[in-house]
């Protein structure tokens, strides 16, 4: 019965979509391509930034709206748009470097959303 009711709890937690935190937290993306990371911890105060450097004129504070943009993609960040209005070499490393410090990949973002069971847990 407890084994059971573990069960239940496991699969809710799978079966969550947790692609982002409460507190803006790290946001997941997988559109268009799987495994993209932007981490609200990341771009702070340290970074020298703050809510209104980014919210609302380049993102909405809803988790992921911005997929549902067509030309959210590497041309448009190299144009300027989206993560590219401070990813441009100046304010920030450009989008055109360092490919794999925003593209977390396709084990990254399941391991990040525990869609699976990577078999390293303790
Ligand atoms: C460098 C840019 C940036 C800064 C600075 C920033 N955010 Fe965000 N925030 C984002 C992005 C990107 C998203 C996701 C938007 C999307 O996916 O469409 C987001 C989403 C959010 C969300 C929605 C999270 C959810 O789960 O739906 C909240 C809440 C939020 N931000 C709060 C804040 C607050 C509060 C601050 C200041 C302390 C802040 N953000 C600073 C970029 C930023
Ligand atoms: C308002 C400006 C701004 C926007 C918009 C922005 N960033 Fe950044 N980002 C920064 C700054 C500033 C830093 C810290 C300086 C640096 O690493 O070059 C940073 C750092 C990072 C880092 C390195 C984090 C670390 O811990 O080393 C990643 C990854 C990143 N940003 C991804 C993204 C992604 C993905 C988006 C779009 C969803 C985005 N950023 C949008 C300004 C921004
Ligand atoms: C500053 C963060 C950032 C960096 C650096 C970055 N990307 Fe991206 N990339 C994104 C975001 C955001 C998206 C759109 C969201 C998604 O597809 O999940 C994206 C989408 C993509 C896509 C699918 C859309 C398209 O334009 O075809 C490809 C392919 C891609 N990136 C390749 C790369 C390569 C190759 C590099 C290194 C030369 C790179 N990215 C560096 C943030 C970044």
């Amino acid at each position: 019965m407890k084994k059971m009711l573990l069960g239940m709890i496991l699969i809710g937690l799978v079966s969550m979509p947790a692609y982002a935190d409460d507190s803006g937290g790290d946001i997941h993306y997988d559109q268009p391509v799987v495994g993209v990371l932007f981490s609200h911890a990341s771009h702070g105060e340290d970074a020298g930034l703050d809510c209104d450097s980014c919210h609302d004129d380049l993102f909405s504070m809803e988790a992921r709206a911005v997929q549902d943009e067509p030309d959210f993609n590497m041309l448009a960040l190299s144009e300027g748009r989206y993560c590219g209005a401070c990813h441009d070499g100046e304010m920030a490393f450009s989008a055109s470097t360092r490919c794999a410090s925003c593209h977390e990949g396709a084990i990254g973002f399941r391991r990040a959303l525990g869609l699976e069971d990577t078999g390293a847990r303790h």
